[in-house]
């Protein structure tokens, strides 16, 4: 049985949701599910924009057969080639041989190389290029890197509605919603948009502010995004948090508090601290276990807050290794421009402190280590009162700072 929303008169989703994959690329949990969306275009020609996910493939179809009733599918554009958009692309062919498939060079590339056939039925349009299918006409747009060399986005320029690939999707099933202004995206799926972002697209921040430099030049009115909810309000509030993930600007002052602790020690320290800065008034800290918490958490926050503590006890004279994959993570997402304490902890050859700044400075971009720092051997001790104290007023007077 089909499952379609009707987005304008001429206008329906057609796409499905997961709930049964546990992670997202196989890495990221996604314990509210995610959504696969393609859209199909009745005009004088019938246009679908993307695929689907294998997961959903025979719900896609069933959708897409019952939006055409029984018109041909004259064409079929390709944003991105990625298979959890991708995957279906051969199953829509094999059922429409009257199909042309439009996309760019690159991703005719990579729809090969994942084994496609598509010689016979390809149009390659390229950045500015636009085709018309009756009242509606489509422009492309190359959005490289977002998340994918090949990614493009296409514009509706008769309705506004930019069908934007990646960008401005976000994890969670729809159920039944198609609008964000149908939930309340603000208190139930940011956390989610804020987690998709950073950890798919949230490396290639300069790309992201290119295609929001492009489409600040377009009038906007709808954005169709391949994950998540559709947008017909509030576009400006949903742009200018992508500006801030993109620029990697934080989004509010406060403190991601990140512990590895084995025998609870260490944890012990990072509460006296943490509740030494509430108790000095700063009470925005999310404070987390590096080992019972899944990194792609951890990064979203990174990105969220201005201020970053990063509390570890030494393992085999190293980093313990499930805050090395934190900030190997943050490394690898392009993380930058934060203020981090360091608390440090070793019942001998205490190292960590040591090692995770010399990470910071040397793989990061723009991160700020407080000079005050905190060394605990074994559990923390009156002894250690001062320099919990003034490492404190050290994060507390940075944030007076601006950060540049
Ligand atoms: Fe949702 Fe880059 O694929």
């Amino acid at each position: 049985m089909e499952c379609v929303r009707k987005l304008t008169k001429d206008l329906y989703w057609v796409g499905a949701d997961d709930r049964r994959l546990e992670l997202f690329e196989n890495i990221h949990p996604i314990p509210r599910g995610v959504s696969y969306n393609a859209y199909v275009l009745l005009d004088e020609k019938t246009v679908l924009f993307d695929t689907a996910d294998w997961s959903v493939c025979r719900q896609f179809l069933e959708n897409v057969e019952a939006v055409l009733a029984g018109r041909p599918l004259d064409y079929l554009i390709v944003n991105h080639v990625e298979p959890d958009h991708a995957a279906s692309l051969q199953e829509v062919l094999i059922r429409h041989p009257e199909t042309k498939v439009i996309s760019n060079e690159k991703a005719f590339d990579l729809m090969r190389q994942f084994g496609f056939s598509v010689d016979d039925r390809a149009e390659v349009v390229a950045e500015g290029d636009t085709r018309k299918f009756g009242k509606h006409t489509i422009a492309f747009v190359a959005a490289p890197m977002v998340h994918w060399p090949e990614a493009m986005v296409s514009f509706d320029t008769t309705t506004g509605t930019l069908f934007s690939a990646d960008a401005f999707g976000t994890f969670g099933a729809l159920g039944g919603r198609i609008f964000a202004d149908e939930v309340n995206f603000e208190r139930d799926w940011l956390d989610d948009a804020r987690r998709y972002y950073t950890n798919i697209v949230g490396k290639y921040g300069a790309h992201v502010m290119d295609l929001l430099k492009k489409a600040s030049a377009l009038e906007i009115k709808m954005i169709c995004p391949l994950h998540g909810p559709v947008w017909r309000k509030n576009i400006p509030w949903f742009l200018d948090k992508y500006v801030h993930w993109a620029s990697y600007e934080p989004e509010e002052k406060g403190v991601l508090l990140v512990y590895a602790s084995m025998y609870g020690n260490t944890e012990s320290a990072a509460s006296v601290f943490a509740a030494r800065l509430a108790e000095k008034g700063m009470s925005n800290i999310h404070m987390y276990d590096v080992s019972k918490t899944d990194t792609s958490y951890l990064i979203s926050d990174a990105f969220k807050y201005s201020h970053i503590v990063l509390a570890s006890v030494t393992y085999n004279l190293n980093i313990y290794p499930k805050m090395m994959t934190f900030l190997d993570h943050m490394r690898m997402l392009n993380v930058q421009n934060r203020y981090v304490g360091i608390i440090e902890n070793g019942s001998w050859a205490c190292t960590v402190g040591t090692l995770m700044h010399d990470y910071l400075e040397d793989e990061m971009k723009g991160m700020t280590i407080l000079q005050d720092s905190v060394t605990i051997n074994s559990s923390m001790t009156k002894g250690q009162n001062r320099s919990m104290d003034d490492m404190v007023d050290a994060l507390l007077d940075s944030m007076k700072e601006e950060k540049k």
